[in-house]
């Protein structure tokens, strides 16, 4: 039997299978917790993050290593107390990412801080806590680091995010190891900028760091991303500044439309062993994912609102929109979109246009599905655990959707919806007239 996106029925991701033609997360019904939360509702399995999280630990298993998981995906705080409660460090790019981070309970050694523009604020408040390192990404912003931690009797431990200049062969948004990107520090200014970092009083430099993009699905990228930045250690060091840890950045990609990039262990496998051919076995490393360790343990649930069939297009509208999934408006990217029970035989299969309620012609969320519902009907947007929630807006004064995390039998409302009330908290009216 196959799925109506043609995948095999039993597996349409690890953990989302259908059973009795039911969407389930772990076994327990999808089309239940909608019913009971209402839609949009975004649902994770916790097993499935553990399980992508499990394959990385695997493939650094006996090397000292840190998995720092890049929160800007889903920052949701349950999401991180489950991260952070199986080992995890994270990566934060913003003070409000610190806060974050700290209400989940990380231990602030294990926090390293990425981003093109800190403020002095931001690295106050990071050094105030005792973060484990700045990913710094510019000479200017080194400088001012190194003036702020001065000023508060400190050393900062910093990193400085090379360029590696080598193609993701990703999207070009999220693109970031070539030349031509904002981030990190040229690949012929990078020895000048650690012997200045060395000598600088308010820092301690303790480590190198690359993100070349993200999606990724080949190792190649990678290799050759770690021999340009192994390259980089041998000279820094020849220069007697030295390296205790190496931090190759996030960036491997997910199974969004059948894209098979390698599991998390296999590929740590082959950068092993160039590390090890290439003298640097012992090295600490670091690590930042994101998407591959939530994109595939999430979806977005949506209601179908009405169904609008036209000369040249038919239009799903359904109660999810681009404030709620913006990727495909953004990046026009790819969701799987199926239905919680499987087809109903009397409805015929047409090809939609899902789109959302929002006033903008860019807010689709797929494009030319083959589904076969009505009104009423109940969808799963797949894939939708990285880099949906935390890129999630108001637009139209639309609530937030609420999320739901499954542990088995049990499922926790994590985030309640947002009301309007909630949005306009902030605001100030104006003074009676
Ligand atoms: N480290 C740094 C410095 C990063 O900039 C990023 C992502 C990561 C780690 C995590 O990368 P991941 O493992 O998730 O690929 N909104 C876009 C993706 C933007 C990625 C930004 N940086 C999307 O929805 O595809």
């Amino acid at each position: 039997m196959t799925t109506p996106s043609g995948l095999p029925a039993a597996a349409l991701l690890p953990f989302f299978t259908y059973q009795d033609q039911q969407l389930t997360v772990e076994g327990v019904p999808l089309d239940r917790l909608a019913r009971e939360h209402g839609t949009p509702l975004f649902v994770y399995s916790q097993a499935a993050m553990l399980n992508a999280l499990a394959a990385y630990q695997r493939g650094l298993a006996g090397r000292p290593h840190l998995i720092c998981y890049a929160m800007k995906a889903n920052s949701s705080l349950a999401i991180l107390q489950t991260l952070v409660r199986a080992g995890c460090g994270l990566d934060i790019v913003s003070g409000g990412e610190l806060e974050r981070a700290l209400a989940a309970g990380v231990e602030p050694a294990k926090v390293i801080f990425s981003g093109v523009g800190k403020t002095r604020a931001e690295m106050r408040q990071a050094l105030t806590v005792g973060i484990g390192c700045f990913n710094v990404e510019s000479r200017a912003e080194l400088d001012v680091l190194d003036e702020v931690a001065r000023g508060m009797g400190l050393r900062a431990p910093v990193s400085v995010r090379v360029n590696p200049n080598v193609d993701a062969q990703t999207h070009p948004y999220i693109s970031t190891g070539l030349k031509g990107n904002k981030f990190g520090i040229a690949h012929e200014d990078v020895i000048d900028t650690y012997i200045h970092a060395a000598a600088c009083g308010g820092l301690r430099v303790v480590g190198i760091d690359c993100h070349i993009g993200s999606q990724i699905t080949q190792t190649g990228p990678y290799l050759d991303a770690m021999d340009r930045v192994l390259d980089l250690v041998q000279a820094i060091e020849a220069k007697g500044v030295s390296i205790e840890h190496i931090d190759f950045g996030g960036g491997l990609g997910i199974d969004y439309q059948g894209d098979t990039p390698p599991e998390a262990d296999a590929l740590w496998a082959q950068l092993l062993q160039r590390m090890d051919a290439r003298g640097f076995g012992d090295r600490k490393i670091f690590i930042e994912p994101g998407r591959s360790l939530v994109g595939n343990a999430g979806v977005c649930l949506t209601e179908v609102l009405y169904l609008k069939p036209g000369e040249h297009k038919n239009f799903l509208i359904v109660d999810a929109a681009m404030n709620d999934l913006p990727r495909p408006a953004m990046y026009q990217a790819f969701h799987r979109i199926v239905p919680l029970r499987q087809p109903h035989p009397d409805v015929d299969t047409t090809t939609w246009d899902v789109v959302g309620p929002v006033c903008e012609s860019g807010d689709w969320i797929g494009r030319d599905r083959a589904l076969a519902v009505q009104s009423g009907d109940l969808l799963a947007v797949m894939s939708a655990g990285a880099y949906c929630m935390s890129m999630a807006s108001n637009y139209n004064t639309r609530g937030r959707a609420a999320e739901v995390l499954v542990d088995g039998t049990q499922a926790t409302l994590i985030r309640e919806r947002e009301t309007a009330a909630d949005q306009f908290r902030t605001e100030r009216m104006l003074p009676p007239t």
